[in-house]
């Protein structure tokens, strides 16, 4: 990433509002919006060879500051993070649009999965991918992502369910990351499903996941974290837990798909575990979230599949912030349950639908989900020391962001340091 890099200084002046995210941690359900976005007024920031050097009012500017570098004028309007992407399956081939128009009909997602549909369909399209293919489709989606303001996107692989085609993932993953300026944080997500041809004897799957998958990816630095879709038709708690256990061996930190489409155990086991996160919990109980803030798994709340999959029961956002929780919101970008990249508007159904507050969503899109992915000492905050990722948005009015719903209110982002779009 050196040649992206913004080298030298930068100084951002005239903002209106900052949205710093640097709050001390406190009681999210209660304390005031100001005191959550830690918002400074009339404010600039200095970055320094792509990291925050000095956040501050811009009256407090300190001269040797003002001599030399670049000089962005943000014309009064809002600067905040640049958006935190923690749970996406960005690399598979083909479309499910078929599965959308039957839904639309009254179909299910379980229903069209049992006939073969569903991720198994998009297996079939992904293993019969170059590598070429998935790559340029990964680099236009990654830049769809920068034009919306996300700066850093956590990468399923789990559409290759064998061990050459789950590495070619995740091996694109990792050249997506040296040419794009967007962060790409991989996730080795081998048990999605059972593949078909393992149906008659899913043991054998989670050996081949357990002693010949995770060993690879782990020997050869493929992923950051190993995730497993506990569910009804996917994994069983038991199964999870034995393949997250043998992921943490080899040092791929836990994350579990939980309690989306039923209660199956997922974030019990998610906390049980030591996961980074459980992610959509449509199903979660208080006893779930009570737990998972004991144990400090962030909740990843994905109110986007519940909608693109017609379903009526959201996760209950509220729930998870009252009972400790730091909570993370994504679009779980993917071919089949959510197919959209616009964080922004999960962020608003962060608060029709899950009961958050537009504060708590906007720290869910930045802070919370960087929390999500391990990075909170890197990224999701304007602060010295983290990198320098930000945005300059279209609004004078932090609460402007979410309300216009839908809407990309980006102007321009930076990425470490550098003006990107
Ligand atoms: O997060 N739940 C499992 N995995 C994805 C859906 C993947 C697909 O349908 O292709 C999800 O919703
Ligand atoms: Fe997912």
């Amino acid at each position: 990433m050196q040649e992206l890099e913004g080298r030298g200084r930068l100084v951002v002046r005239n903002i209106g509002q900052l949205l710093t995210m640097d709050s001390v941690p406190g009681e999210l359900g209660t304390a005031p919006a100001e005191r959550i976005l830690e918002i400074v007024p009339e404010a600039a920031v200095v970055a320094e060879d792509g990291k925050v050097v000095w956040v501050g009012l811009e009256q407090d500017l300190p001269s040797e500051h003002q001599e030399s570098g670049r000089v962005v004028d943000a014309g009064g309007r809002v600067v905040m993070p640049g958006l935190v992407e923690c749970h996406t399956h960005l690399l598979f081939a083909g479309n499910r649009a078929n599965e959308f128009a039957l839904r639309s009909l009254g179909a299910t997602y379980e229903q069209i999965a049992a006939a073969g549909g569903g991720i198994a369909h998009t297996m079939t399209a992904t293993r019969k991918a170059g590598a070429d293919s998935l790559f340029a489709a990964g680099l236009s989606r990654l830049d769809e992502f920068l034009k919306l303001g996300v700066t850093t996107v956590e990468s399923k692989s789990g559409y290759g369910l064998d061990a050459e085609s789950e590495v070619r993932l995740l091996e694109v993953m990792r050249s997506l990351q040296t040419r794009h300026p967007v962060d790409v944080v991989p996730t080795f997500l081998g048990a999605h499903i059972v593949p078909p041809e393992h149906r008659s004897d899913r043991r054998r799957y989670i050996d081949i996941l357990t002693r010949e998958m995770i060993p690879e990816v782990a020997r050869r630095s493929l992923a950051k974290f190993c995730d497993v879709f506990c569910e009804e038709g996917a994994f069983s708690p038991d199964e999870s837990r034995e393949i997250l256990e043998s992921g943490a061996e080899y040092g791929l930190i836990p994350k579990v798909h939980a309690e989306q489409l039923s209660r199956s155990g997922g974030a019990l086991l998610a906390a049980r575990v030591g996961a980074a996160s459980a992610d959509h919990l449509d199903f979660a109980t208080p006893d779930d979230a009570r737990f998972m803030a004991m144990q400090g798994t962030v909740a990843v709340l994905l109110p986007g599949a519940t909608f693109f999959l017609n379903k009526k029961r959201y996760p209950d956002g509220r729930m998870f912030i009252q009972s400790g929780c730091e909570v993370a919101l994504s679009t779980d970008y993917n071919p089949g349950s959510s197919h959209t990249r616009n964080l922004w508007l999960m962020g608003t159904m962060g608060c029709t639908h899950c009961g958050l507050s537009p504060a708590v969503a906007l720290r869910a899109i930045t802070r919370g989900a960087a929390r999500a992915i391990r990075m909170e000492h890197q990224v999701g905050r304007i602060s010295r020391g983290l990198l320098a990722d930000f945005l300059i948005l279209d609004v004078t009015d932090w609460q402007e962001i979410l309300y216009l719903y839908g809407h990309n209110p980006v102007s321009q982002v930076y990425k470490r340091g550098r003006r990107v779009i």
